[in-house]
């Protein structure tokens, strides 16, 4: 009689530009799948590709097969702090360990690289508020996230290539659309 055999392993590697489509789909649903809303497919692919330009060694997948199961992006500054900056596994793996050992890679990658401390924002009203406390992540006592909004009621985006001033920008600036990277 075959024997059943047993998954393969997790792999855990650096994210890379070919990976922005599937990845930005897997963010997507699994954000949709919790219920939260999140970015849209285009959005988050913006996203992705610009932690990934910016902090390409602070990106990572899960992998199981060739296929993606999940991603961590995060970010540091001068050595002084990490921030967890994203964090999803597609849904129909979700509950199988992979959002832990995506945390665990990242604490383990900081604290080898001497940092002292890693931080992220989670929404209290989220399961992936429980999923980090049960992690050992704590809300700091004395800060609270503040935020303003940066246009009034009803206004629109300056135009594309627009200076701060509402001049029409240099020829350079003004209409391009330069692909990131
Ligand atoms: C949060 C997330 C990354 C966890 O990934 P995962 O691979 O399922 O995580 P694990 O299997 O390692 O652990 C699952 C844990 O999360 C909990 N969990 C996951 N999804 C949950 C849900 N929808 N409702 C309640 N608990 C949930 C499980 O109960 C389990 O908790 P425990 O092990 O601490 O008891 C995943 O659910 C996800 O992608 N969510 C949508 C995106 C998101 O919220 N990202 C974080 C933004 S700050």
């Amino acid at each position: 009689m075959a024997m059943a055999s047993s998954p393969a392993p997790l792999q855990v590697r650096l994210l890379t530009a070919a990976d922005v489509p599937a990845a930005a789909r897997l963010y997507h649903q699994a954000y949709a799948h919790s219920g939260e809303g999140g970015w849209d497919e285009v959005t988050a692919a913006a996203i992705i590709t610009d932690l990934l330009r910016l902090f390409p060694d602070q990106c990572f997948a899960a992998e199981r097969d060739g296929a993606l199961h999940g991603i961590i992006l995060c970010s540091s500054i001068a050595g002084a702090r990490a921030t967890v900056e994203e964090l999803a596994v597609a849904p129909d793996v979700q509950r199988q360990g992979i959002g832990s050992a995506l945390l665990d890679h990242v604490v383990a990658f900081y604290r080898g690289r001497g940092l002292p401390f890693v931080e992220l924002v989670a929404n209290r009203a989220a399961p992936a508020y429980a999923f980090y406390r049960r992690r050992g992540f704590r809300e700091n006592e004395g800060y609270r996230l503040l935020g303003r909004e940066l246009r009034g009621p009803g206004e629109r985006p300056p135009a594309p290539g627009a200076t701060p001033d509402g001049s029409p920008g240099s020829p350079r600036t003004r209409g391009t659309s330069d692909p990131p990277g």
